[in-house]
């Protein structure tokens, strides 16, 4: 195994386009923070690296709808998203910005280097241009019908509908989102990285070399590689990023995925005069954490842009993470289907180390994962109420009320009190190897399995009852017990910081080092230890379900601007003839009763000038069978009957829907005879 004399641990940068989610959390964040303060605690050489991703199309689009500046939008999200990561105890040593001058001197360097080397090809390639505009069109910004399955409001790289990505190129009937013009097709030159010229290297370098790897990360590594790489574009039309540092460049700037993880580069150096060490030394280990959608950028692009510059050192291990979901569906910042940190933090002060817990029991380390608030409340009141605090307050509280606090002497050990301390090492082992091996959900079970071994002790030994009759042995009892706790306090460190921190104040203890987890003699016979503080409290139903409906009423307005947007915009064009198909007629209603077992229906017999008949009409919700009667209508006559409820309806009654989902009945403004052309 390969020796490394110091760590350099990157997190993902986060688009600064809108604040941080759980699913960042869980998916990024929580598992660097883990492994950055497991390796600070074990006095490693280590530094952890992150900041914010401030250039691409999503900013420029954000920015052009609220009306302001791109660099506005990402100022307001920076500030927000790096005090979010702070607030839960997010323990990087930078997090910088993809805006500062360092990186943008450090990006654009690496560019020229590249270039110089003659690592490009240059293409010419034909782009969608917007002429009113004057400016060339990310695929964002067009939109048009999807190909594949007719949506009207597909964008240009995916169409949201199916899934597919899609080249704006084949959007049928293509719309500028800028002036709603119709875009046209001009030449454009860029500069691309050939991923193919470095693909002997990576298949080694990953098949060969780092079979280790995640299964997900190696599996879709594998099947990039087994496609075929093709060169990629590093620049882009776009007047926002970092310039091109070319001559014959002006309006082209660096693509975001070129920049972006040279942002890891450029935070170290802004860290440290040292920086070099960490990037060019091969001792360094570099560990890059990313979620799933993150992966080819890491594992293909990146590595291939620090192999054709020459200096820098390859990552060793990408441990993505995949997504987490929220009760059932997958977060979307634009569906406002997310819990978000900030308010999170608003609405349940002091309990950072209870969502940096249930995010990493819960982490979606192989597979997606879903959050619920139902299994935050459980784990809360089952995991850390139960297990892990009732076992500290019964240790504190029993030694301050049989000892006024004062440790007391460890007396001779029993067969049962050896066992239990035997078992600090074998967990120590197994959680070393856990989160040396990214798997944080089991280490947080190593942790934890420290408190049940200390629940399962008390309730065995049972001091509260044997002080009457043997004082002497609770003093063993106690003395283990405090013991056990201290070495809790060090155990979760990594993920309960905050959490760790209040038990060592109780304890009153520096915090230990890592190599002494373990030690039955953690703290001495004689030190006076503090009071014990409650360190959760139990979450009740009323709060969970308050986050409940909070979701409920997102799912409910999301419905809502989805049929406004249906009303915004106007279905594709029809000719004459197709309208003329359509036999459209005034008819007056003569009866209307519900129909039986229903909520929905009414079935009305009107009367159409050319016959009466029955329809079905889906309008109970908004009218009562009495209140139609006498009432014209508009009726399409001539679409082919369905059966509905066994009673067979013959046309449609049409009416007006809106937003919220209201129906209303269309009549002539003036009377007319039942049978009237509508057209
Ligand atoms: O997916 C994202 O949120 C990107 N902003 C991650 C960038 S990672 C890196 F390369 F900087
Ligand atoms: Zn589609």
């Amino acid at each position: 195994m390969k020796k490394f004399k110091r760590h350099l641990v990157t997190s993902a940068l986060p688009y600064a386009n809108g604040p941080v989610h759980i699913g960042h959390l869980a998916g990024v964040y929580i598992p660097s923070d883990i492994y950055t303060r497991y390796l600070r605690l074990k006095g490693e050489d280590v530094i952890s690296v992150c900041g914010s991703d401030e250039h691409g199309v999503p900013i420029t689009i954000k920015a052009r709808k609220e009306g302001v500046t791109p660099q506005d939008v990402v100022d307001k999200y920076h500030g927000m998203i790096k005090e979010a990561f702070q607030s839960f105890g997010i323990s990087f040593d930078i997090y910088s910005r993809t805006t500062s001058k360092t990186h943008s001197e450090t990006a654009s360097n690496f560019f020229k280097k590249l270039y110089d080397q003659g690592e490009f090809i240059e293409q010419t390639t034909m782009q969608y241009y917007d002429e009113e505009a004057k400016a060339f069109l990310a695929d964002r910004y067009i939109t048009g019908t999807c190909p594949h399955c007719q949506n009207d409001r597909a964008y240009g790289d995916q169409c949201e509908n199916c899934g597919t990505t899609l080249n704006a190129t084949d959007l049928i009937n293509p719309k500028s989102t800028i002036t709603g013009s119709d875009p046209v097709r001009k030449e454009t030159k860029h500069w691309f990285l050939p991923l193919d010229k470095h693909e002997p290297m990576l298949r080694k370098w990953i098949l060969e070399q780092h079979k280790e790897w995640k299964p997900n990360v190696y599996g879709q590594c594998k099947s990039w590689l087994d496609l075929g790489l093709q060169p990629r574009a590093v620049s882009r039309d776009l007047d926002w990023g970092i310039p091109v540092p070319v001559e014959g460049a002006e309006g082209k700037v660096l693509y975001v995925w070129f920049d972006a993880p040279i942002g890891y580069i450029s935070a170290t150096k802004e860290l440290t005069p040292d920086w070099e060490k960490y990037w060019k030394q091969d001792d360094t280990k570099l560990v890059c954490f990313i979620g799933k959608d993150n992966i080819v950028f890491h594992c293909i692009v990146f590595p291939a842009m620090l192999e054709a510059h020459g200096d820098y050192i390859l990552p060793e291990n990408v441990p993505a993470n995949e997504f987490l979901n929220l009760e059932g569906d997958k977060i979307s910042t634009s569906r406002n289907w997310a819990v978000w940190l900030h308010e999170y933090l608003e609405e349940f002060p002091g309990k950072e180390d209870v969502l940096r817990y249930v995010l990493c029991a819960n982490a979606p380390e192989t597979k997606d994962n879903d959050f619920t608030w139902k299994d935050f409340q459980a784990r809360n009141n089952n995991e850390l109420v139960a297990i892990l605090g009732n076992f500290v307050n019964r240790a504190l509280v029993l030694t301050d009320k049989y000892y006024e606090g004062v440790v007391p002497e460890l007396g001779e050990l029993t067969d049962y009190d050896k066992d239990t301390l035997k078992e600090l090492p074998a967990i120590k082992l197994s959680l070393e190897s856990n989160v040396e091996h990214y798997r944080f959900r089991e280490a947080l079970k190593d942790a934890m399995a420290i408190a049940r071994l200390g629940n399962k002790y008390l309730a065995d030994t049972e001091p509260w009852k044997v002080i009457k009759t043997d004082p002497e042995r609770v003093k063993t009892t106690l003395n283990i017990a405090l013991q056990l706790t201290a070495n809790l306090a060090t155990a979760i460190e990594p993920f309960l910081p905050f959490t760790s921190a209040k038990l060592l104040k109780m304890l009153s203890i520096e915090k230990p080092e890592w190599e002494s987890l373990g030690s039955s003699s953690l703290i001495s016979a004689g030190h006076k230890i503090g009071k014990a503080e409650l360190l959760f409290e139990k979450i009740e139903d009323s709060v969970v379900e308050q986050q409940m409906a909070k979701l409920e009423r997102s799912k409910l307005e999301n419905a809502e601007n989805e049929a406004l947007q249906n009303i915004a915009s106007q279905k594709e064009n029809v000719t004459f003839d197709d309208f003329g198909k359509m036999d459209i007629r005034v008819s007056t209603i003569v009866a209307a009763e519900k129909v039986a077992k229903t909520k929905k229906l009414l079935k009305l017999t009107v009367d159409t000038g050319i016959d009466t008949r029955d329809i079905v009409s889906g309008i109970a919700e908004h009218y009562k069978p009495e209140e139609l009667v006498g009432k014209q209508v508009l009726v399409l006559v001539n679409l082919a009957p369905r059966t509905l409820k066994g009673i067979e309806s013959n046309g449609m009654i049409l009416m007006g829907s809106d937003a919220s989902g209201k129906l209303v009945l269309l009549s002539p403004q003036d009377q007319v005879n039942s049978g009237a052309i509508v057209g």
